[in-house]
């Protein structure tokens, strides 16, 4: 019981173990084959490169190609491996060998997509003659051309390339493929088998930057599409120029969008990404005119130097970047304005200097007001205390008299206004 499940695991090992080596020696068979493939090369002898007998490479000579089941989708295969475009013919050659070569390459079986005819299943016979040999002739590979006469482009715009049939075939498609890709950017469809077309790439991104090809596929057996090899190619550019910053600096501390007269300043312009030969352009505009400074951009930044600013170097500097690339010119979009303010270096308007007054005469009308009010809290304390001693003054002064009491508030008052005379008897009299 104990073992069991020991056993079972060395049968599972057992097992995982032949599936790895069947896997293995799948991968090898897999790599014999594509190795023996690779040895093979096709080639048309007797006519130019894309017409003639049709030769297949194998173990390090030339063999011809025997007629058992040679049939159209075979010679697709071979002109697409020749880079020629597709098949428009295919059958005996009229050029044949004379020696019996001792090897054909025979029952070729290609679908018809295959890129290479060593991809297309065959075997070698030696019961072929010459008689039996293949020829191909092949429409050549599509043409791609660019009609402007520039290949560098700015990001957003439309690229129109032209793909073009030279002879043989009725394309129903055409295809434009970017260099690293599998799929097709664009795909244009054809009617009446027209020989050219234009495809369109637009809103371009520097994604876009690289070597594109077209092909044009006809259609072949079971309503499938073949393929023809791949055109020449054609490279393009796609400039991407951002919006510049601006900044500037001073030598001396001033407030934001100020200068002083006759101190050094520096505008700075920078952007990303430059290109050699691009430059920057910074331009000044004032009341009365706009003044333009270009400075090579070497990197990507720029500083326009004003070793003594003058009033003449006041206004809103703004900065592009340009650049030639082929035969066009490209300009970026303009910074934002930066003002730049030239002020008087008169002490006596500088900010350190008002603000120095400032605080000054706040201080006195502080201490101005503190007194005052100081002043007045004392008086009013001292009265208080005046009006007591008085007020007691009076009702003592009548009561030693005699006489009735005046009532308080009255009397005070009598007492407070008439203090000044200092002769409190003269006053209550008075009152009586
Ligand atoms: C302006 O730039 C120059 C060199 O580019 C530098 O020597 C100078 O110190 C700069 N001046 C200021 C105010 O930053």
């Amino acid at each position: 019981m104990k073992h069991a499940p020991q056993h079972r695991g060395c049968v599972m090992r057992r097992g995982m173990l032949s599936t790895r080596l069947f896997l293995i020696l799948i991968g090898c068979c897999i790599s014999v084959w594509y190795t023996d493939a690779s040895e093979l090369d096709v080639r048309l002898v007797g006519g130019d490169r894309c017409s003639g007998r049709v030769e297949v490479q194998h173990a390090g000579r030339w063999v011809g190609v025997c007629n058992h089941a040679w049939g159209v989708s075979d010679a697709h295969v071979v002109c697409r491996d020749l880079g020629c475009g597709l098949a428009s013919s295919h059958g005996g050659v009229s050029d044949r060998l004379t020696g019996p070569p001792p090897l054909w390459l025979s029952h070729v079986k290609c679908v018809g997509n295959e890129a290479r005819l060593k991809r297309c299943s065959h075997t070698f016979s030696r019961n072929c003659t010459n008689h039996t040999d293949v020829g191909v002739h092949c429409s050549r590979a599509p043409i791609l051309t660019l009609p402007s006469s520039y290949n560098v482009f700015s990001a957003g715009e439309a690229v129109n390339f032209i793909c073009t049939v030279l002879n043989g075939h009725k394309p129903v498609s055409f295809h434009l493929y970017k260099r690293g890709t599998g799929t097709p950017l664009v795909t244009q469809r054809v009617e009446n088998g027209q020989k050219s077309v234009e495809l369109t790439l637009s809103d371009l991104e520097t994604s876009h930057q690289g070597s594109y090809s077209c092909v044009y596929s006809i259609w072949g057996n079971l309503l499938s599409q073949l393929h023809s090899s791949q055109s020449n190619s054609i490279n393009i550019i796609v400039v991407d120029l951002h919006t510049p910053q601006i900044w500037y600096n001073t030598s001396q501390d001033t407030p934001a969008g100020w200068v002083f007269k006759g101190s050094s300043f520096n505008i700075t312009c920078t952007t990303q990404p430059h290109y050699p030969g691009g430059s920057f352009q910074l331009r000044l505009i004032r009341p009365n005119g706009t003044v333009r400074h270009s400075l090579p951009a070497l990197s990507s930044s720029v500083t326009f130097s004003f070793p003594s600013a003058q009033a003449l170097n006041e206004g809103y500097y703004c900065c592009l970047y340009k650049v030639q690339l082929g035969e066009r010119m490209f300009t970026s979009r303009e910074s934002q304005p930066l003002p730049v303010s030239i002020r008087d270096t008169d002490p006596l308007l500088s900010p350190m200097v008002i603000s120095l007054l400032v605080s000054a005469v706040t201080f006195v009308i502080a201490t101005g007001i503190m007194l005052i009010s100081f002043r007045m809290l004392c008086r009013r304390k001292k009265k208080l205390a005046e009006l007591e001693r008085e007020s007691r003054t009076c009702e003592y002064s009548t009561n030693s008299a005699g006489r009735p009491v005046i009532p308080l508030p009255f009397h005070s008052l009598q007492c407070l206004r008439l203090t000044g005379v200092d002769n409190t008897y003269v006053v209550l009299t008075t009152i009586k």
